[in-house]
């Protein structure tokens, strides 16, 4: 089967290097000529551990290919899937849907095989209606279909999550469109990933549900543990004797200092958008929002505490150890590590970093922090090291080398990586999240 995915960032590409994979014959477009001419030479546009490799065997099998032209591309595709970007629109939060509808135009524009025209992009409730609306109004008179299809992956275990959904989600009640998506995913079936058929609204409201959920799933064991400094528990035991009830679950239960990424901040904002359009408001999720939000700047306030407090602080330097918002990805999009910084230059502390991929997007960020190339490189002369993000590389660092290169034993463990018994015993003066 042909398929084309337009759009060639984080979800397009490796979305379309998972089906090439699996024995489809996919285009991968893109409007930006430089990333496609980069793809073309097996150059990433984003760090994701394994796609460099899916993507040149896919390549060099005659699988996977990459254009600028969307006529060329979905030509005699059965599946386009539309895979660009829907960033919160400035000012509003509203996703800005401007680059699916004229993806949508230009697919009715260029039709000229019967095709099923799936939204891969997180879209909100009623896109896919707005989808078809434009296409029919380009006067084609191929047939059609328009489904949902949200993904679920992750940034940094992007291949795996794609290859073993826990589930898929087609919405969609048009038989040929269930029939293409069908042979679309039959690869995956034999992984046991289940397929689940609704209707086009709900298909597109379960991704904001699932985001926002997860989103409430982290804010809430972040008080828990706020809570559990205060009164003496451990919020790691805490998570493990709740997430043990399977009604509750043992996943996103990690405390720390607060959810970033691509994901979580731009969708809790469009849900909230539309409960508001539709009079319908969600509570929860503006609680959830909010919370976040202040979150990540208490994180700040939380090393300036480890420093001596807001006096002792000014003047002092303060080691941050990872900066992109999770490990396993170069993406800095609401990282908590820049409310962080931002609040200790807030203080007057001077800030060196180091992030194993992140570096780069980092620079422009926080221009007044002094990248550094490696961990031991960052904590020379540090009154404070903190761990903001739980790299590998921070995972079994040497204590008596950071003891040695340290101004001051003092370590502030944002991801609860280190026991606080053991690192105490060796002398520093430890905090964490959630734990005494
Ligand atoms: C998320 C969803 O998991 C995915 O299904 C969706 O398609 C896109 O958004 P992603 O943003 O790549 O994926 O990262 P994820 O691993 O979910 O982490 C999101 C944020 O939550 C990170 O900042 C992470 O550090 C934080 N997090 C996650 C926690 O603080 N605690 C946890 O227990 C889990």
């Amino acid at each position: 089967m042909k398929i084309a995915m337009v759009g060639s960032g984080y979800v397009g590409l490796v979305s379309g290097a998972c089906f090439a994979d699996f024995g489809h014959e996919v285009v991968c477009i893109d409007k930006d000529p430089t990333k496609i001419e980069r793809l073309n030479n097996n150059i990433m546009p984003i760090y994701e551990p394994g796609l460099a490799e899916l993507v040149g065997n896919n390549v060099k099998a005659g699988r996977l290919s990459f254009t600028t032209s969307l006529a060329e591309g979905i030509e005699g595709a059965s599946a386009i899937f539309i895979a660009v970007g829907t960033p919160s629109r400035r000012g509003d939060g509203h996703a800005d849907l401007s680059f699916v509808h004229a993806v949508a135009k230009e697919v009715g524009e260029n039709l000229k095989t019967p095709a099923v025209i799936v939204t891969k992009s997180t879209v909100p409730v009623g896109t896919g209606d707005e989808v078809e609306r434009i296409i029919a109004a380009t006067g084609t008179q191929v047939q059609f279909a328009v489904a949902s299809n949200p993904e679920f992956l992750r940034e940094g275990a992007a291949i795996g999550d794609f290859k073993h959904p826990d589930r898929i989600v087609v919405g969609t009640e048009d038989e040929f469109a269930k029939t293409v998506m069908n042979e679309v995913y039959r690869p995956l079936f034999l992984n046991k990933s289940p397929i689940l058929f609704t209707s086009r609204r709900s298909s597109e409201m379960i991704k904001y549900a699932a985001n926002a959920f997860l989103a409430v799933k982290i804010t809430f064991i972040n008080e828990i543990a706020d809570l559990c400094e205060k009164v003496g528990g451990n919020v790691q035991d805490v998570a493990r004797g709740i997430g043990m009830d399977g009604r509750i679950g043992s996943k996103f239960l990690n405390a720390g200092p607060g959810y970033g990424g691509s994901c979580f901040p731009k969708d809790t904002l469009a849900l909230l958008k539309t409960a508001e359009d539709y009079d319908s408001p969600t509570r929860i999720v503006e609680a959830v929002v909010k919370v976040n939000d202040s979150r990540k700047r208490a994180m700040g306030r939380k090393v300036v505490d480890a420093l001596g407090g807001m006096t002792e602080a000014r003047g002092k330097k303060v080691a941050l150890l990872g900066l992109t918002f999770k490990p396993n990805t170069d993406d800095m999009r609401d990282a908590p590590s820049i409310a962080i910084a931002q609040t200790l230059q807030d203080a007057g502390v001077t800030v060196a970093a180091y992030d194993p991929e992140g570096i780069e997007m980092a620079k422009p960020l926080l221009p007044f922090v002094e990248m550094k190339s490696g961990v031991y490189e960052t904590i020379e002369g540090a009154d404070a090291v903190v761990i903001v993000t739980e790299w590998d590389a921070f995972r079994a660092l040497d204590f008596d080398k950071v003891k040695a290169l340290a101004k001051a034993p003092v370590l502030v463990d944002l991801r609860n990586v280190y026991d606080p018994e053991e690192i105490r015993a060796k002398g520093f003066a430890y905090s964490s999240v959630g734990r005494v």
